[in-house]
């Protein structure tokens, strides 16, 4: 069989094991595995020598928001920055949020968010959908699977933007996804807590006094647990099945696993920051860049997330991309409630997961696959389409050298902030090559892909792990 494109005597890594094979590619699909694919006369237009190095499938960003208008600005990462970035990070499938404003439909938000893709993105995308008014928006979930998009979300905080979901929002929608096999996303935070003592501190000298600190002194540990504790009776008794989205803390991994052990159908994501970031960051000087929505929390809570992920409780780790500049930052002048949310994070996730993860050994190579490129497809329905090196897949690829590292400096990478959480660590992991649907689209940890090569992917009915 003729091949287009051959990598040969790497390591190929997948969540089942290593093997020393050659990896050919047909068209945009993986057309053979196997021992010395480049000695037979195939044609092959490109051999790719991944000698030392470890392919892998290339990852899947479940929870990204790009070109999303939030907290008075818009995210500084648009699908052409935001794709790049991946791309350079070994990742070739995002999944963004569409978000209703006003009255809009989800599907007009789909529509829109389509906008914004098309024509731009370099790396393969999909959409959530985002359940703002679950009275009118809940009968559009048929429609939407239709569209490929089984998965919609609800926020239990931001009601100043109009998208909370209050307690029987949650329950209504669990009921009716479970009728129709979809699944719903929580942004878990306890509203009534947090509102109440954002009250309690809300004075130009406490302000004055505390600083950003004030962003977690607001937000204990027990904001997102009560809050997780909530979604899980919701979804216990329904029988729906809910996925808990940027899980921070020590508690909620906790409750997810009881509720997992008692047959709950809830999954749950962390996010690199909070597996290698602790509140320290919050006495820095410029420690209002790291705020977010969780809020970074302490080493205790990291320990406790890196164990999920190897027990296999925390089912994935997405970035929650929300890439806001210095100037956007920078509007906050001291009153931690203007701060806009949100971190930087398609670039550097497998490499610190990978780097902090693989070479710290908390995580096996097998392990850092699955829970960065595999499990995220699995868990929202694109397996074994992405996530997979198996014949016949997209050849959704990344070639990552094990143990090379280069440091963090967001003046060399493609996203759009001016600065990065991680500026000047020394990560591995970052994708000597990346290739999309068969296209290098990575050389030489140069972003070389085309603008607008990236497409829409529709996905089934999401899966379990
Ligand atoms: O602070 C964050 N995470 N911003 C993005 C929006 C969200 O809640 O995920
Ligand atoms: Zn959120
Ligand atoms: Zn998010």
């Amino acid at each position: 069989m003729k091949l287009d494109t051959i990598i040969t005597g790497g390591t190929l890594v997948t969540a089942a094991g290593k093997t020393r094979a050659d990896l050919g590619i047909r068209g945009e699909r993986i057309a053979a595995v196997g021992r010395n694919l480049a000695s037979g006369n195939r044609g092959a237009e490109r051999i790719i020598d991944a000698k030392g190095r470890y392919v892998i499938p290339a990852g899947v960003d479940v929870h990204v928001h790009l070109d999303l208008p939030f907290m008075g600005s818009k995210s500084a990462d648009d699908y052409n920055t935001g794709t790049k970035a991946a791309a350079r990070g070994g990742i070739t499938t995002v999944i963004d949020f569409a978000i209703p404003y006003g009255k809009e439909t989800m599907n007009r938000a789909v529509d829109n968010w389509f906008k914004k893709a098309e024509g731009i993105a370099c790396v393969d995308y999909s959409f959530h959908g985002t359940i703002t008014d679950y009275r009118r928006h809940l009968r559009e979930m048929p429609s939407l699977i239709e569209r490929g998009i089984p998965t919609a979300k609800e926020f239990m905080i931001y009601a100043n933007m109009g998208w909370q979901s209050d307690d029987g929002a949650i329950f209504s929608t669990l009921e009716e996804f479970k009728r129709l096999g979809a699944m719903l996303m929580v942004h878990a935070e306890s509203c009534g807590v947090l509102d109440l003592l954002m009250a309690r501190y809300d004075n130009p000298k406490d302000k004055r006094k505390y600083g950003v600190r004030l962003h977690n002194m607001t937000r204990p540990h027990f904001i997102e647990a009560e809050a997780i504790q909530r979604a899980i009776t919701w979804c216990e008794v329904t029988g729906g099945k809910l996925f808990i989205v940027h899980m921070s803390t020590e508690c909620g991994a906790d409750l997810v696993k009881e509720a997992q052990e008692r047959g709950v159908k809830v999954l749950a994501e962390t996010c690199p920051q909070y597996l290698v970031l602790d509140d320290a960051v919050f006495d820095r000087k410029d420690g209002h860049l790291f705020a977010s929505q969780p809020q970074i929390k302490t080493k205790a809570d990291q320990r406790r997330l890196w164990r999920g992920l190897r027990e296999n409780t925390v089912s994935n780790v997405s970035t929650d991309t929300c890439t806001c500049t210095l100037k956007h930052k920078s509007i906050w002048k001291g009153d931690y409630c203007k701060i806009p949310m949100g971190l930087p994070g398609l670039e550097t996730m497998m490499p610190l997961v990978y780097t902090h993860g693989v070479l710290k050994r908390q995580l096996t190579p097998e392990q850092f696959v699955q829970k960065c490129c595999t499990d995220p497809a699995k868990v929202m329905g694109l397996y074994p389409t992405k996530g997979s090196l198996d014949v016949g897949t997209d050849a959704d690829i990344a070639i990552i050298h094990p143990t090379k590292k280069t440091k963090v400096d967001w003046r060399k990478m493609e996203t759009n902030a001016d600065w990065s959480p991680y500026q000047g660590w020394a990560l591995a992991g970052f994708a000597e090559t990346t290739l999309c649907r068969g296209t290098v689209i990575v050389e030489d940890y140069k972003f070389t892909g085309q603008n607008g090569y990236g497409q829409f992917v529709p996905r089934k009915n999401p899966g379990n792990l």
